[in-house]
Formats: C-alpha cells, structure tokens, sequence
C-alpha cells in the first residue's frame, strides 16, 4: 500500500524486529529496570499479516498486511474449496480479503517460486516472537484471523488446511494466550539487553490485547478502538457467529472465551489521510504550539456543530470490512459547497467513522450482545470530541481507562498471569485496570446523528454499483 514505507533494504519483518529490539533496549537503559526482575514478555501486533521465512529463516518477501486487499480472485477460490456455509462454521468467517489464508494463496497463486522456498509461515508479531526465542509458534487469539482454525475447538483445521492443500507444518504450534511459548535466547539477550531464558508468553492480536488492556475480559463489557482501523469489541464466554459475517467471531485472550467484533478499514486513518493531505497549517500550527497536529485539528472540528453544515463522509479509503465485505467501496464526500472550509473536513471525517462504528454496534445488538459499557482505546480516543461522537451515536456512555497503554499492557497482563504472578486475566485486569473519565450522550447531538445516521447508510447503497465500476477503470 502506497503509505506502508520501510527502510530502504529491509523487507517489513525485519524493520518490525529493529523496531521491537531498539524500543526495548531503550526501554531497559532508560528506566534502570534490572532485566533479572522481569518476570516474562508478553507479544501484540497487528493481525493477519503474512510472513514467509525459508528454512534457515530468513525472510522470504515483504510482508502482505491486514489492509491489502489484492486477495478478492483468492477469497473466491477458499469459498469454493471449503463451502461457503463450512468455511463459517469452521473458521467463523466468511472468506475475507484481509484476512491470511487468501494472501497465503495469492503467493502461491502469483509468486509460485516463493511459495516453494517458503518453510514457515507466521503473523508478525510471531515473527518477533521467533526473533526473541527461536520458535515457530502463535496463539488463539491472532491465529483466528488466519482463517485456518478452527475456531469453536480452538485448533489448527485439518479440514480447512487439507481443502486449500496447506501443508499444517509451516504454521507454528498454537497456545492459548497467558501460555508461556518459550524463553528469550541468549542472542536476543545481547540484542534487547533481556535476560537469557526470561519467558514469553502467547500474547495476542491488537484487538484481544486492547481487551485485556482495558478490562474488557467478562460477559457485558465491550470497547472501542479508534486506531489506523476502528474495531468494536464485545466480550462473550459462549461462541456467537453472524450468519452474515459482517462481525468477526474470534478466540479471545481469556482462555476459553471468544469475542464479536466489528472492524473499519480506515478509521484513525482516514483523519491521518486527511492531516497529511490537507491539514497542513494545522500540523504547521501544531509545531509553533509543540502539539499533536490531532490536539488542532480536534479545536478546530470543535468549533463547528454536529453534522458539519450537511456535510458527510464515508470512511472507505481502503475498501470496508463491517459491514459491506467490499473491497472495491472507496472514500467519499457528500455534500460539499463553498461554505465548506478544512475544519469542516475535519469533523465530517470524525462523524463519517463514527457512524461506521455505530454500524458494528448496531449488528451486535441485533446478535443480542448488549454491551453495559463502552471503553475507548487507541489514539482516536484520546480527544473528548471523538468519544463524544462515539456516546451520541451509540446512545451509551462511553469510558477510558487510566492507563493509555491498551494492548501493550493487556500483554503484560497475559505474561503475569502466564508467569503465576496472577491465577487470571481477569482476577488481573481487576487488580491492575481503573475507570477514568465517563461521557454520556448529549440529547441534541444524539438526535442529530440519528437523522444523518439513515442518510450515511444509504450512500453506500446508492454507490455500489458505482464503487464496481470504479475499481473496473
Ligand atoms: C482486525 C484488524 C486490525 C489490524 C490492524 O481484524 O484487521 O485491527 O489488526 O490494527
């Protein structure tokens, strides 16, 4: 994808691991940690991304993440191998251009000289897991946006595995998430600055790491997160799948569970498009304050009022997950005139993803999943406005944590649990995660957004055809 950059000569596994291993030898020098007291590491990433290694584990090619979505041909040929209404029961999705299994055929289908050197096959967050202990391992949590588990017995499936002819030793083992993996190596000790055969554990996905991060580990709770993409996470101790697949239903970090979530391609980042495209006084503003660029464009979408003088976009920059499954579907403007000005940009971009977000909370319920309360996560949260969107549009109060830190610290949680400092995750995160501000719905706004709502979702339905005819230029 056009804005994925990485440093000249390195394929994207390699840039995560000199990321993963200066942060943390940065983290260790500055705070006077001493490596012995460190009881265990826990691992998050963004998930589904592809990572191919040769036998001697070197890094086959660049990584194909989440956000690509070149697998439409591949998603077709999954369907028809496994059945449309097998694959959903099995893998608890529908086949999703996103997710790994379609990107693992589109090597093959595309790159078969790669695909034949290829020994290993890992997420990327295993991948730095593979750096830090010389395992090929991953865990329930991200393994189930692979779509080749079996997620109900939370299993590789052979099944799924056999139909799409992938050969189940070039996936890593699978462990529940507090399960220790293995142990730092003495190599990875020089790298990080760690200590030799500390233990690390499972970990998970962005998404059931934010969870743990945030408390959201029972039955009612849910949250938000507003980070390149939106997610909206619900908590369920039995599996619940949408026929339709326009939520996913994946093993959560809590061993035994599962959770229901909605995700939009492009939420924090459709407002990063917009700042870097557009928001140049304001980032200029920002460095004479020496403020987040976010903290002046969120003043000025302040000023203006809820709906933007009829001003509305849709949040389809990257084509849509929840709910359209579409890859073809792109970003729009509607309604724009001449009064409109960038701080109109700004907020209409900020309601656009909110009311995509009130699209997966809308399908929850309708599964019978009624979150009592709403965390918000991610960088997108941090502002007041956002959330407030997010509470009108929910018609629920909204909450954060004290902590910034969600899924870094959810995997933290998982190590203490999994190194016997907790009995666990949930009797943690009781003891470690506290509720900090709360918003509740505004009347007026609230009202608004349920008048444009009706209006946003019918954009979508009146430019389908016209989004397939786009893509067909
Ligand atoms: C979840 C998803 C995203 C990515 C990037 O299904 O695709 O949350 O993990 O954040």
């Amino acid at each position: 994808m056009a804005w994925i950059s990485v440093r000249p000569g390195r394929k994207e596994p390699e840039d995560w691991w000199h990321a993963a291993k200066t942060s943390i030898s940065a983290v260790i020098s500055q705070s006077g940690v001493d490596p012995a007291e460190i009881k265990g590491l826990g691992i998050s990433g963004q998930m589904h991304g592809l990572v191919m290694l040769d036998k001697a584990g070197n890094v086959l090619r660049r990584s194909i993440i989440w956000s690509d979505q070149r697998t439409a041909k591949e998603c077709e040929q999954i369907t028809e191998r496994v059945g449309a209404e097998r694959l959903i029961a099995i893998t608890a999705n529908p086949a999703l251009t996103g997710f790994t299994a379609s990107k693992i055929l589109w090597v093959r289908n595309n790159e078969p000289e790669i695909y034949e050197k290829c020994a290993h096959i890992l997420l990327p967050k295993d991948f730095v897991r593979y750096k830090l202990t010389g395992e090929f391992a991953t865990e329930v949590s991200d393994a189930s946006g692979m779509q080749l588990l079996d997620v109900p017995n939370r299993c590789w499936s052979a099944e799924v595995l056999e139909k799409l002819s992938i050969d189940e030793s070039l996936l890593g083992k699978v462990y529940e998430s507090p399960e220790v993996t293995g142990v730092l190596t003495s190599g990875a000790a020089a790298e990080t600055g760690l200590k030799a055969g500390t233990p690390v554990v499972g970990g998970a996905g962005d998404n059931a790491a934010a969870a743990v991060g945030t408390g959201v580990v029972r039955d009612g709770l849910a949250f938000t997160t507003i980070g390149s993409s939106g997610v909206v996470y619900a908590h369920s101790s039995n599996i619940s799948i949408d026929p339709l697949g326009r939520v996913h239903t994946f093993c959560c970090a809590v061993p035994g569970a599962w959770h229901v979530m909605g995700v939009h391609q492009a939420a924090g980042l459709s407002l990063k498009w917009l700042r870097d495209t557009v928001c140049i006084p304001e980032m200029a503003e920002a460095e004479k304050q020496g403020v987040d660029p976010y903290v002046v464009m969120g003043a000025e979408a302040e000023k203006i009022a809820p709906g933007s003088d009829r001003l509305i976009y849709l949040p389809y920059l990257n084509g849509e997950r929840t709910p359209h499954l579409d890859p073809n579907c792109r970003g729009v403007f509607f309604g724009l005139s001449g009064i409109h000005q960038r701080p109109h940009l700004i907020r209409a971009v900020m309601e656009g993803v909110s009311y995509s977000l009130r699209d997966s909370i809308s399908i929850l319920r309708g599964m019978n999943i009624e979150p009592k309360e709403m965390m918000v996560t991610g960088g997108g949260g941090r502002g007041p406005l956002w959330r407030q969107m997010l509470a009108d549009n929910f018609h629920c109060p909204v909450k954060t944590v004290d902590t910034k830190e969600g899924p870094a610290l959810g995997v933290a949680i998982l190590a203490g649990v999994g190194t016997g400092l907790y009995g666990s995750v949930p009797e943690a995160c009781e003891a470690l995660i506290h509720g900090d501000v709360i918003q509740n719905p505004l009347d007026a706004s609230a009202a608004y957004y349920d008048r444009a709502y009706p209006l946003y979702q019918q954009l979508y339905r009146d430019l389908k055809d016209s989004f397939v005819r786009l893509a067909a230029l």
